[in-house]
């Protein structure tokens, strides 16, 4: 164990200051918010664009719409890769990938272009085109990236759906969404075993008449068989052998990129809709100066691309900076507990960008594994998802030789991009995500919208648009509504946190009914709509219960049916039954069989109380209760 102190404060070393984009972060920042249009117009210069933007941002306050940069076209795909090909670096390692079976394949970004035309010519071939709609229920593989930016060449909108979801789930996503395609893949493999995705995708698709078309990607082989309206890739990839190039299609401000769907507080999981040229801008900026990305850097986030850490972080935000992306299937634990550091000294990875969950379970590990391989490639470490809790911070700050910068980045599925982090350039405590991102204005809160004094705990909201913000909810504006009602005026995260007196932020988790489990976000309503389709259940709660490992566990409470009481479920017949519904992100941990649930009057679940009685703690204003 170490026994020297461990500081309060990280401060970089002076040639860590002086390398950076952003030496002094005060100043930049200060005018970055004074004149978010210099800021943002400076950043664009970067980019390609086939018209360029008559205005940076044209924000309507009362409808809440943010456009950004209006009278603009161009095409996020052409920007991530054939600019980087047209700047003389088509050789240069665009994507290494790593299996979970040991599996390796490499692209640089003339072949990385070369397969997304292709894909994108087998798009067309199926019918797809501008503002069409493609569902991606891939494993994190080559084809998985190929496909996002193939989508985005065409201008159609991608909807990635994680490949550990259920059938359900999928089948629930692909009704809201009604996509035109949907891809899919024979399997993924997460530790040595097999998840056969096409079996899982074709229960979900039955009877959708959206859907014309399924493409079939092997993961591991074609499917011996096609059902009709399946076509397997590889026969398509030979009828487009002789197509010549493919033209990126140009889109103007308002056209989507993708709809991603997360957990809110209600029972249907709601789609996020970005758009690709403020999207683009945003991750551009944010990739750039949060990892301070060079040329000779290789970059590993260990998200996958079905969430929007993988969509901005492994996907659009790397490759628009040309940066050399390892993307790696599988979970840290397999085939051995030193997967992520064996991965980092096998391709000399520079900046490894984790989880807090990630980062807590390699520390009970131990020590030996990150200490018998060589790290010294790296110089950039960054987290996100949860709170990095300080006994992770310094661990990882330990072990990776004690002198690193650890990003620990707080952002959403809905604001596309980080929002608040420290810069490599910039101090950092352990246990604080840092400060807001340059042209970012994050606020602490109360209820009626006024800023929080330090030490003080609030609601965090932002207070002006910014580039990568998403632009409504998919077939739900009234819920895009909600966001910028809670707190007049201003964007409303559904996090809470407290500053201290040098601004910097320490998020606390959700004020709402999402929970986050080893980062992944869970609405309570979604799994008791689950838990109450089960015929023995009548009434279900489920929670958030504090765990040391993972953030928070799902910690479910059902009454049953009167009927179902002589012959109760077992619990793992309820644990399983979500497992079906949802997938095994959303599977509880703990199932508790109750008589009844407290609930106020009106008949809704106090899930407060709950969480009380579970941790012991007071049940607190009990004056609504109804029995
Ligand atoms: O509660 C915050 C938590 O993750 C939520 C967003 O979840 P999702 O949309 O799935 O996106 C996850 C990846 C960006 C937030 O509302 N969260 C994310 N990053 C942090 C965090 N909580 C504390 N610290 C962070 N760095």
């Amino acid at each position: 164990m170490n026994s020297s102190p461990k500081p309060s404060l990280f401060v970089p070393d002076p040639e860590t200051i002086r390398r950076s984009r952003i030496p002094d972060y005060d100043g930049f920042y200060a005018a970055s918010v004074a004149d978010p249009a210099s800021f943002w117009g400076n950043v664009l210069k970067d980019l390609h664009f086939t018209k360029a933007p008559t205005k940076i941002l044209d924000w309507n306050p009362k409808s809440f719409e943010a456009r950004w940069l209006v009278g603009a076209e161009g095409n996020i795909c052409e920007n991530a890769l054939d600019r980087h090909v047209r700047d003389g670096f088509a050789n240069k390692v665009a994507l290494i990938w790593a299996g979970d079976r040991g599996e390796e394949d490499i692209f640089t970004y003339g072949r990385l272009l070369d397969q997304t035309v292709r894909f994108a010519r087998i798009l067309q071939r199926l019918g797809v085109g501008k503002g069409d709609r493609v569902t991606l229920f891939l494993p994190p593989t080559p084809a998985q990236v190929i496909a996002m930016l193939a989508c985005a060449r065409l201008g159609a909108i991608h909807s990635v759906v994680f490949s550990g979801f259920s059938q359900a789930a999928l089948r629930s996503r692909l009704e809201d969404f009604e996509p035109k395609v949907l891809v899919t893949a024979d399997c993924g493999y997460r530790r040595g075993k097999r998840i056969p995705l096409l079996e899982t995708a074709r229960a979900a698709r039955k009877g959708l008449s959206s859907i014309a078309a399924t493409l079939v990607v092997p993961r591991d082989a074609s499917p011996e068989s096609l059902e009709s309206g399946e076509r397997a890739l590889p026969d398509l990839m030979e009828e487009v052998r002789f197509d010549g190039p493919l033209s990126p299609v140009p889109v103007s401000c308002d056209d989507p990129l993708f709809v991603l769907y997360t957990s809110g507080t209600t029972g249907k999981p709601k789609g996020v809709v970005h758009v690709q040229l403020g999207y683009m801008l945003g991750t551009y900026a944010t990739t750039r100066h949060i990892f301070d990305l060079r040329d000779s850097d290789v970059y590993f986030c260990v998200a996958d691309p079905g969430w929007i850490t993988g969509h901005s972080y492994i996907v659009y935000g790397p490759l628009l900076n040309r940066a050399t992306v390892l993307l790696s299937e599988g979970t840290p634990e397999y085939p051995d507990a030193g997967r992520h550091w064996s991965l980092i000294e096998r391709h000399r990875v520079s900046i490894y960008y984790s989880t807090p969950t990630t980062i807590r379970l390699q520390m009970r590990f131990g020590d030996s594994w990150p200490a018998n391989r060589d790290l010294s490639s790296l110089r950039i470490l960054g987290s996100v998802g949860e709170p990095l809790n300080p006994e992770a911070w310094h661990w990882l700050h330990r072990v990776t030789g004690g002198k690193l910068p650890i990003m620990d980045t707080w952002w959403q599925t809905e604001t596309g991009m980080i929002m608040v982090s420290p810069l490599p350039s910039t101090p950092e405590k352990p246990g604080s995500a840092g400060r807001s991102f340059p042209g970012v204005v994050a606020d602490v809160v109360d209820a009626s919208g006024k800023s929080l004094p330090p030490g003080e705990t609030g609601t965090v909201v932002i207070r002006t648009p910014w580039p990568s913000m998403f632009r409504t909810v998919f077939r739900d504006p009234e819920r895009y509504r909600k966001y910028w009602t809670e707190i007049p005026g201003a964007f409303f995260s559904g996090d809470s946190a407290r500053r201290d007196e040098d601004g910097f932020f320490f998020f606390l988790g959700r004020v709402d009914d999402v929970i986050k489990v080893a980062g992944h976000r869970l609405g309570t309503a979604e799994i008791e709509s689950a838990l109450i389709t089960h015929p023995k259940v009548a009434e279900a709660a489920a929670i958030g219960k504090p765990d040391e490992l993972r953030g928070e566990i799902i910690k479910v409470f059902v009454v049953l049916h009167p009927h179902a009481t002589d012959t109760p479920p077992a619990h793992e017949e309820i644990k399983k039954h979500v497992r079906t519904e949802l997938g095994g992100i959303a599977e509880p941990h703990e199932v508790d069989i109750v008589i009844s649930l407290p609930k106020t009057r009106s008949g809704k679940i106090m899930r407060r109380v709950l969480k009380a009685r579970e941790m012991g703690l007071p049940e607190g204003d009990l004056s609504t209760l109804e029995d």
